[in-house]
């Protein structure tokens, strides 16, 4: 409809082009003018002489109505940015749009009937209406010369876009704010429930409301962007800044080139979106949300709360504040908010304690100074005693003015590079904070003596390698029960009797089978107590095992870790060795994630949070547990999902364990899976840190692709996943790996972000590969990127080469897809 409109008026305005030449000057001047002599009749448009904007009157998605609007005239589809008569439709096509001799626009229906039109304070002799290149479209004065002046322009009086260029804020001068309103629906531009606003009351953020009531706030800005919306930063795509002037404040954006489109929209469920235009194939994406999740939500955890998303539920309180109604609370209503454990008492002398990582509380109603610094501002809030809270205002230049909160803390949540807060406590907690550390200290030394003594009991019964490994485990556990009954619940390994999990699995019975590991059959289970457990057998014929079977019980039991699959306990009966899970809802990542049926159940902000999981979680194997633990076969199938899509990494039969400074070792038995093995490791068997790293790499690219490495084919080449992501990352292409059932949740900061980060770490030489925890801080917010170098195995035949000239032979194992590459003797 839209090509046909176009073609009609470019046709159009050849022929009046081309008439206007003919019989004077009654007629269009040029295509993106309108003056007083002119109508612009239903199927008539203007096109702004670059070409990039065009008004006309167009019906909304299945509406029957007719209005008068500007889109992008060279984007495929009709995006609409601005409309003219929201609220007052035309019911047919009988309408046309005017310019009124004294300088207003109007929209008048067939019957002569005025039903929307702009008001100017001043009226002019030779008014002209254009539209601009910019989207805006103008009215002025025709003999006015001097310098930019409208009597009217549309960027002033927005619908749901801001476009680049446009001012959202106030004008002290006219006491006029421009703001942002959602549409109705779709199909309906009328004004909706939402809108959204720069709101200057305290210091400057943006606000989206519902009505009168706040839904979302972006935080203070602070010279570099918002502290709660630590997504919007320094990009290559547009520039942004909160002005503020005597008698203007206002947020805007310009894009950095002009080949770039991008806008901003408040959508009709009031959420603000930033839309990157891609090109014909995945037309607009999305490239910034918020809110993004309910911590998003205003003060959703109360006054004095704080949200982390992280957690679950979210809400907890800021350090050395309780719930204030602790009932409720437990009860999932955080509505009361926290308050100080120990009250304030202003005349004993209070004190400051600094917060870290936070997005900065509500803005509204605090005070500023611009040129105090820290030290000053903190000097400042301590005399005077309803002064609750300060931090610097302007981070950008390492930290200037001062920002003070009087009253309540609301709104306050867990960012990436969140920002820091100072605030007041009651000088006794000084002392509280003292204690609680020493105690910390205590507990730590204590447990971690423990640890030493399982260790050492643990490596005494390997040596003589004849006690039965979970008893053995069993015994160092009572060993140190004895000694200290109190600390070592965390490393208590609780014993199943068998008579249990044969009830739980309903006699081991088929039906209750859930899979195969390496070792034997796993089992879904029940306790009595109504618990979902996984029982997993080591079969009694699996050759390969035993040893397996007990290191994963060995090295599982010390670990503990929200993204480690979580082992209950174990069971020994004669033969019978069997290990009991949490059960996990959601089965196994491969399951979902390469099942064209079920991987849209994955969306990208699901499968970036797995992305981040599996980091988190192999994070701690690498360094933040007492070892150093190599999983070695970490792959998809490896990952269990909870039933919120929590990954959990599982499978630690082959897992090694450093202590001290090792963090390498060769081995002549190679076990991993193809496709996700290292080459190091799997050509001289050397392993290490960087070879799990290698495997998150492939796996993270999965993840984006929807793609397995092992199974990955290309009619173009026979580059496997990892080849096939360098090439198109090369050529500046990363978005096509995208999993094309991710349209709706695109995200292309962290999408590239994503590619980038795999490619880092699938790098030929394990050096170049970065470590865990540098993986973790460059998904979650960028920082320093270098550019990836040439992955190892990227095509299938340099696989084959490996195997073949390591002269090994390939061993199949039970789980099928895990292979042991022995050296032939
Ligand atoms: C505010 O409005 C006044 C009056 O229309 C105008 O002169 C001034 O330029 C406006 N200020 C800004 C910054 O737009
Ligand atoms: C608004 O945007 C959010 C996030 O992109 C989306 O989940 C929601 O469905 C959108 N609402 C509508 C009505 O399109
Ligand atoms: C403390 O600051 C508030 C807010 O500026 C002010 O209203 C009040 O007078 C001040 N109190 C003192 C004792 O200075």
């Amino acid at each position: 409809m839209n090509t046909r409109w176009n073609e009609r008026s470019m046709s159009f305005h050849f022929i009046t082009t081309v008439i206007s030449v003919l019989c004077g000057p009654r007629m269009l001047q040029a295509m993106d003018i309108l003056t007083p002599a002119q109508v612009l009749k239903d199927g008539d448009t203007i096109i702004s002489s670059g070409g990039d904007f065009v008004l006309g009157f167009f019906t909304p998605g299945n509406s029957k109505n007719r209005y008068v609007g500007i889109w992008y005239n060279k984007i495929k589809g009709r995006t609409v940015v601005w409309v003219a008569n929201r609220e007052t439709p035309l019911t047919n096509t009988s309408g046309t749009f005017k310019l009124i001799e004294t300088g207003f626009l109007a929209v008048i229906d067939g019957s002569n009937r005025v039903v929307w039109s702009t008001n100017s304070s001043k009226t002019v002799q030779n008014p002209v209406a254009q539209l601009l290149d910019t989207g805006n479209l103008v009215v002025k004065d025709s003999d006015y010369l001097g310098p930019e002046n409208f009597l009217w322009q549309s960027f002033e009086h927005p619908t749901d876009h801001l476009l680049p260029g446009m001012k959202l804020g106030w004008n002290f001068t006219t006491r006029r704010e421009v703001y942002l309103s959602s549409w109705k629906s779709y199909d309906d531009p009328s004004t909706g429930d939402h809108t959204i606003h720069c709101d200057p009351s305290g210091y400057p953020q943006l606000t989206i409301k519902k009505g009168d009531a706040l839904q979302f706030r972006s935080g203070a800005w602070n010279g570099e962007g918002f502290s709660g919306v630590p997504n919007l930063r320094k990009n290559t795509i547009y520039s942004f800044e909160v002005v503020m002037k005597e008698n203007e404040i206002y947020y805007h954006y310009e894009l950095l080139h002009h080949s770039v489109i991008s806008r901003y929209t408040l959508n009709e469920s009031g959420v603000g979106q930033r839309w990157t235009w891609v090109d014909e194939t995945h037309g607009w994406v999305i490239y910034l949300t918020s809110p993004t999740d309910s911590c998003d939500t205003y003060g959703f955890c109360g006054v004095h709360g704080s949200c982390n998303i992280a957690n679950s539920p979210p809400c907890g309180c800021l350090d050395r504040f309780v719930p204030k109604d602790p009932i409720g609370w437990e009860r999932t209503d955080w509505s009361k908010g926290c308050v100080r454990r120990t009250p304030l008492n202003c005349s004993k002398g209070d004190v400051f304690f600094k917060y870290s990582g936070f997005k900065l509380p509500d803005t509204r109603g605090s005070l500023f100074n611009v040129s105090m610094n820290l030290e000053e501002c903190g000097a400042f809030c301590l005399k005077n005693c309803s002064c609750m809270a300060y931090t610097s205002l302007d981070i950008s230049k390492g930290g200037s003015g001062c920002l003070l909160w009087f009253g309540e803390l609301v709104d306050i949540r867990v960012v990436p590079g969140g920002e820091s807060i100072y605030i007041r406590m009651a000088s006794s907690e000084i002392d509280s904070k003292g204690m609680k550390l020493i105690l910390v200290m205590v507990i730590l030394a204590l447990v971690g003596g423990m640890i030493m003594l399982g260790l050492s009991l643990m490596l005494y019964f390997k040596k003589t390698r004849k006690t039965d490994h979970l008893a053995a485990h069993r015994r160092s556990v009572s060993a140190s029960k004895q000694k200290d009954e109190y600390h070592d619940r965390e490393l208590e390994l609780p014993i199943f009797d068998l008579n249990s999990l044969t009830k739980a699995t309903d006699n081991f019975s088929i039906q209750n089978k859930i899979g195969e590991g390496g070792f034997g059959p796993v089992y879904k289970g029940l306790l009595e107590n109504g618990k979902e457990i996984a029982v997993k057998c080591l079969s009694q014929t699996s050759l390969q095992g035993v040893d397996e079977f007990k290191n994963e019980a060995s090295c599982i039991t010390k670990l503990q870790h929200r993204n480690l699959v979580r082992l209950l306990g174990c069971c020994s009966h004669g033969e019978e060795n069997m290990l009991v899970y949490e059960y996990m809802t959601n089965k196994s990542l491969d399951l979902i994630l390469f099942d064209p049926l079920k991987n849209s159940v994955l969306d990208w902000p699901k499968r970036f949070h797995v992305i981040n999981g599996i980091a988190r979680g192999l994070l701690y194997l690498h360094q933040d547990s007492r070892l150093t633990i190599i999983h070695r076969d970490l792959k998809a199938s490896n990952i269990l999902l909870d039933s919120d899509m929590n990954p959990k990494i599982s499978d630690f039969g082959i897992a090694r364990s450093f202590g001290g400074n090792e963090t390498a070792a060769k081995t002549r038995r190679v076990i991993g899976t193809y496709g996700y093995m290292s080459p190091e490791y799997a050509i001289d068997g050397l392993f290490s840190v960087k070879s799990d790293v290698f495997s998150f790499g492939v796996l993270a690219l999965e993840i984006l692709t929807g793609m397995s490495n092992r199974g990955f084919t290309h009619t173009d080449h026979n580059l496997n996943l990892l080849g096939h992501a360098w090439t198109l990352y090369k050529e500046g292409r990363s978005l096509e790996l995208v999993d094309p059932c991710l349209t709706e949740s695109f995200n292309l900061n962290e999408m590239l972000r994503t590619i980038h980060v795999s490619l880092l770490c699938v790098q030929q030489n394990p050096k170049d590969r970065p470590s865990m925890s540098a993986v973790i801080s460059m998904l979650s917010s960028g920082g320093f990127f270098p550019s990836p170098k040439q992955p190892g195995f990227f095509t299938e035949r340099e696989v084959l080469a490996a195997q073949s000239s390591t002269r090994t032979n390939s061993v199949i194992s039970a789980n099928e897809l895990t292979i042991t590459l022995m050296e032939a003797r």
